[in-house]
């Protein structure tokens, strides 16, 4: 049997097998085995007769953040549905660890490890918020799959495995709220009392309850008050630096974005029309006039 990039059996995507080995950062096994770059190679996606991306190539880098700026209808969204599968790119590749998930369906690529946030705070309005998380953890593999994906073999007491899914996602969610404090007092509330802000860090918990190696967000900071979108910011810089996440980070905003990240690139009309280190793209005085309007 082949081998992930992590070591995990491939059958079983990145999923770790035991509870512990998931905990990334809290266990003290660091970031540095679950980090994995995205690379997009030559991806090509749009809408019926649109072309919205044209061989768009960029790299993610493993545990850093990347800004992908550019005006409104640039292709951002796009970019991040093709990776996610939301659509299905028409050519190219999105490797992640080195394997390929172009054309996989959004659930596959969830499981491979990519999360993405759209636009728009899309909370269930209906769920509580505590619902609203579990479903970050609709793509755990069955305790039974997890024994079968990892051992090859049946399980002999089926029981068992179910137990030990529910106390792992009993530990998942305590995680949850441990560092979204404000979700940890509103848990049984529904979403749709929440505050713009409350429900930002609602679907940004809610992804990395899939346990993902990359997190993709869609201008995240869309519609927050400065103050809140400041703290926006703050999670997304400690999600990569202090757990090693791998984060693509779509800004209209492209002052606060470049602020945080270590790359950026420029899509224009879906292409990409500059690629560069943060600091230097924010110093580009002709690149911030055309496209990043600061
Ligand atoms: N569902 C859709 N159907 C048809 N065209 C779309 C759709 N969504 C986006 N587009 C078009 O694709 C292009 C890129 O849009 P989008 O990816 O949303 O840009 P951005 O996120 O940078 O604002 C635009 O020309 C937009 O009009
Ligand atoms: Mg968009």
């Amino acid at each position: 049997m082949s081998s992930g990039p992590d070591g995990a059996p491939a059958g079983a995507g990145h999923v770790p097998v035991s509870g512990d080995d998931a905990r990334r950062g809290a266990n003290g096994t660091g970031p540095s085995n679950r980090s994995a770059p995205l690379e997009i190679e030559g991806l090509v996606a749009g809408y019926g007769g649109v072309t919205a991306l044209h061989d768009v190539t960029l790299t993610a880098g493993a545990g850093a953040i990347t800004a992908v700026l550019g005006a409104n209808g640039a292709g951002k969204t796009t970019l991040l549905r093709a990776v996610s599968g939301m659509i299905k790119p028409r050519r190219g590749r999105v490797l992640l660890g080195g394997h390929d998930v172009a054309g996989r369906s959004p659930e596959q690529v969830v499981r491979a490890g990519i999360a993405h946030v759209p636009e728009g705070q899309g909370v269930i309005a209906e769920l509580t918020v505590e619902e609203n998380l579990r479903i970050g953890m609709m793509s755990w593999p069955s305790g039974l799959g997890r024994w079968r994906a990892a051992t090859g073999q049946q399980m002999p007491g089926g029981q068992q495995a179910a137990g030990s899914g529910r106390a792992e996602r009993a530990a998942a969610l305590d995680e949850a709220y441990g560092r979204f404090k404000p979700l940890s007092d509103r848990r049984r509330k529904l979403a749709s009392t929440l505050s713009g802000g409350e429900r930002q860090m609602l679907v940004i918990a809610r992804a990395l309850l899939s346990r993902p190696r990359v997190l993709l967000l869609d201008e995240p900071s869309l519609g927050l008050a400065p103050q809140i979108m400041a703290q926006v910011m703050d999670l997304v810089t400690g999600l990569s630096r202090e757990h090693g996440l791998t984060i693509v980070l779509v800004e209209q905003n492209a002052r606060e974005a470049l602020a945080v990240a270590d790359h950026g690139v420029v899509l224009n009309l879906g292409r990409i029309v500059a690629s560069a280190d943060a600091s230097t793209l924010a110093a580009d005085v002709t690149l911030r006039h055309h496209y990043l309007g600061f």
